[in-house]
């Protein structure tokens, strides 16, 4: 009995002190190890007269149990003060920039298509968007291309249900209507986007890019189409001339309706735009037909105006010397680091569009 409440005093005290946990792992063996105090008091419960052997035994598990316990609360509170410890000194700040930097590019396709939106935001275009997922109606009907009009056919489009009432929007010609439906004139918008074609080879591929352009107002003649193109294509491809001409085509939503194409050359293997005797087509335009106006509720006595359909991947192969289209889209780290553009360098009229 005087042997277990020294045992007690004694590690009382000690594991009062300031231990680490080598230290407590020392006393817990010095304990309840094998041969440990705690351990051979136990075996001493045969030993003991019976009338005293209950109490022996009971005031001995009170004594374990008391040391057991703060040991491994002592244990626990040092764990923990490690871990804080630890978390202290491995703390990272997540605002602070990268040590290495790795730098990303820019696609030349987004490249594109923000120098076409500064070129187009000079002379007053604002820039709209649409849905890639489109309705048949703003797809086809609302531009004057109705049900079994052979151009639809042409359009090898993607049909999301069986009614063909969705589908993947084949042009960007729908934002025309979108914008005019919700809008009143004048309307002087650009609007860049994917459009989609069951087609793919060298030259197409079945998710491609257009910018549209839609000018409506009153006294808009196809001459105000030419001047905007000409300074387009000249800013676009940073040249002071550049040849180009108008071929009589047909879309259903323009009338009269043109290509245009540009003169270029091959020299020393590369194409240079705006000189030579070769042509290349590059869009679509005209003027807005009539039956157009009228679906969106514009009065075609008084307001008139140009749309023109370009091709954006088509204009950054040239610009930029990309000759596969489908590179554009293999998502190949060294071709974009090639191609690609610094992200901080953004495209304006006044610093550059490409520099
Ligand atoms: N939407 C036509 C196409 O994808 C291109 C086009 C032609 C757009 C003439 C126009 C336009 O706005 O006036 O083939």
């Amino acid at each position: 009995m005087v042997n277990l409440k020294k045992i007690k005093d004694e590690f009382l005290l000690k594991l009062n002190e300031k231990l680490n946990l080598s230290e407590i792992n020392l006393i817990k063996t010095e304990l309840f190890g094998k041969n440990g105090l705690v351990s051979s008091e136990f075996k001493k419960i045969g030993t003991i007269p019976e009338q005293e052997r209950k109490k022996f035994a009971s005031d001995l598990n009170i004594v374990k149990d008391e040391l057991q316990e703060l040991i491994n609360s002592k244990i626990n509170e040092i764990e923990i003060s490690e871990i804080n410890e630890k978390l202290k000194k491995e703390k990272i700040d997540v605002t602070l920039p990268e040590r290495s930097f790795v730098q990303g590019k820019i696609h030349p396709v987004s490249q594109t298509i923000d120098e076409i939106s500064s070129i187009f935001s000079e002379i007053g275009f604002n820039v709209e968007e649409g849905p890639d997922v489109e309705n048949e109606y703003n797809n086809f009907t609302a531009l004057n291309t109705p049900d079994n009009h052979p151009a639809r056919d042409m359009h090898d489009t993607f049909y999301l249900d069986k009614n063909k009432e969705k589908l993947l929007r084949t042009h960007t010609s729908p934002v025309q209507i979108r914008t005019m439906k919700k809008d009143k004139p004048p309307f002087k918008i650009i609007a860049p986007g994917r459009t989609y074609r069951s087609d793919s080879d060298q030259t197409h591929s079945p998710m491609f890019h257009q910018v549209e352009g839609l000018h409506i107002d009153k006294d808009i003649n196809m001459s105000h189409l030419k001047g905007c193109l000409n300074y387009f294509i000249k800013e676009f491809f940073e040249v002071d001339k550049i040849k180009m001409r108008f071929r009589p085509s047909h879309f259903p939503f323009t009338e009269p309706s043109a290509e245009v194409d540009i003169g270029y050359e091959i020299k020393d293997g590369k194409i240079v735009i705006g000189e030579g005797d070769k042509w290349l087509e590059i869009l679509g335009c005209g003027m807005v037909h009539p039956n157009v106006l009228k679906n969106v509720k514009v009065n075609p006595e008084k307001y008139q105006g140009y749309a023109f359909g370009i091709g954006i991947d088509r204009l950054a192969m040239l610009k930029y010397g990309i000759n596969d289209l489908r590179s554009f889209f293999e998502c190949d780290y060294r071709w974009l680091n090639h191609f690609g553009f610094d992200p901080l360098d953004v495209p304006t009229n006044y610093r550059g569009l490409s520099r």
